[in-house]
């Protein structure tokens, strides 16, 4: 890409990951032997849709892998199914493997690093039967079948993440009961956090013996709570109740095997959990405004809400990914840093927009990427930015009512149309910067926002 002279640049680091994320659930198709199948055939998404195709990826990811090809991403994040590889308890299926080994060769051969997760909220039905997550004796199951997969696909693969938001897991399925088992119940919700983390640390020290040289972490949903009033006493607490239940209880736990007080008074701690990890995963999306709610002492007494007025994604049927809010996504990257003393560097392993028209994607994501840019220009190390998501995709709570996807999907023709923001992210990747001509071609009105961001320490580039 020519670039003027004198032109405003946000530069990236060399080797920065750019790409896109997904889960297996949500694209492949055909998945009808894990709990959240069950789940949607007893009508509990929204729209009372099921999963179906999906994005049919289990027959051809590799079409969708030439888009992110042709937008010169060089890294994308997938997970494996665990109950299509272990169908049965004990039982593997090798037929499984051998289609993921063409996906991963498939991205390798396109120049895209594969990050694999190996869970992303579905469990296989027998796990789940046996009481999932909820006992501590069934950890073991997940660390056979994680050892598996990496025994064969070490060669395709070194960057692991071993789960995906334990925190969003327990808490929308034990407590608050919108995913499955949809259960309301705080303890056993703890339980199950207190297990994932267990289950990543013994994860991590099975890959870590096979695959010694791999990249191995797990990733956290990290939302914002900010209290209603700032000035109310009542509002902060119920704010920082969340924010500390939520976001940094696990984080913690995650860290250094505790939880916060009283947390610790309930739960075992997570064993041999110093150390175990080599990044950390950062997935944000969106803040809540919190209000003190007597009547609500589950959500530790807060009511949630998007501050209004405020720039948005499509409400959706759920209506939970509210305000577009680009500076958290600084706060988080710079929380996570000094909370882990800035222990280990940081991916965004998930960060996007419902936005079915395309009309806030550009400038959203322009204006997040500025705050990353931010936070490595502080000395914060985010080695790497993927965006949720490649292609719409069925959505966990609302189906195919909400639009994440840099590329349109008609889920029942399996067109595929990219948005605009499919061919800005292309020149974003391409140039490994923001530049002032891209932010003139497609949201000019960020202009100031994103270049104001780095006014003082701007690097004004002359060609
Ligand atoms: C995250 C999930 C991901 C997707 C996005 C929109 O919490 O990890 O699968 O549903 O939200």
């Amino acid at each position: 890409m020519a670039l003027q002279r004198g032109q405003r640049i946000l530069r990236f680091p060399d080797g920065f990951l750019w790409g896109t994320a997904s889960s297996s659930f949500q694209c492949e198709g055909g998945n009808t032997n894990s709990q959240w199948h069950r789940w949607e055939e007893s009508g509990h998404i929204l729209t009372g849709e099921t999963s179906g195709d999906a994005c049919n990826w289990w027959q051809e990811a590799e079409r969708d892998f030439a888009l992110a090809e042709q937008m010169e991403n060089n890294a994308l994040r997938l997970s494996i199914e665990w109950s299509r590889v272990e169908p049965a308890e004990g039982s593997w299926e090798s037929a499984a493997i051998d289609r993921y080994r063409a996906m991963l060769t498939d991205l390798r051969r396109r120049h895209i690093k594969p990050l694999v997760t190996l869970h992303h909220f579905t469990d296989p039905l027998w796990f789940a039967d046996r009481g999932g997550f909820a006992k501590v004796e069934n950890i073991r199951y997940f660390v056979r079948y994680v050892s598996y997969v990496v025994e064969q696909l070490q060669d395709l693969c070194d960057f692991w993440i071993t789960i995906n938001e334990p925190n969003i897991y327990a808490v929308l399925g034990y407590l608050l009961g919108s995913y499955p088992p949809g259960e309301h119940d705080l303890l056993r919700a703890m339980r199950v956090l207190r297990n994932l983390m267990q289950a990543h640390v013994e994860a991590f020290y099975a890959i870590s013996r096979l695959q010694p040289q791999s990249q191995i972490g797990y990733c956290l949903h990290y939302r914002l709570f900010d209290p209603a009033s700032p000035l109310l006493p009542l509002d902060r607490a119920a704010a920082s109740l969340q924010d500390t239940f939520f976001n940094w209880a696990t984080m913690q736990a995650g860290e250094i095997g505790t939880f916060p007080f009283p947390l610790n008074l309930l739960f075992a701690p997570v064993k041999h959990a110093a150390g175990a990890r080599d990044f950390h995963g950062v997935n944000y999306y969106t803040r809540d405004m919190v209000r003190f709610d007597a009547a609500r002492p589950a959500e530790m007494f807060g009511r949630r809400f998007a501050l209004p007025g405020a720039p948005r994604n499509d409400p959706g049927l759920a209506d939970n990914f509210g305000e577009i809010y680009p500076p958290g996504l600084y706060r988080v990257l710079k929380s996570v840093y000094q909370r882990t003393r800035g222990n280990k560097p940081l991916y965004i392993t998930e960060n996007g927009f419902s936005d079915t028209l395309d009309d806030r994607r550009p400038s959203a994501i322009l204006e997040h990427l500025a705050m990353v840019h931010r936070a490595i220009r502080e000395g914060i190390p985010v080695r790497g930015y993927l965006h949720w998501t490649l292609v719409d995709n069925f959505e966990w709570l609302e189906g195919w009512n909400v639009r994440f996807g840099l590329i349109e999907l008609d889920q029942y023709t399996q067109k595929r149309t990219p948005r605009i923001s499919a061919s800005m992210f292309g020149e974003i990747c391409r140039a490994n910067a923001i530049t002032e001509t891209i932010v003139t071609r497609y949201a000019p009105e960020a202009m100031e926002s994103i270049f104001g961001v780095a006014q003082q320490e701007s690097s004004r580039l002359s060609v």
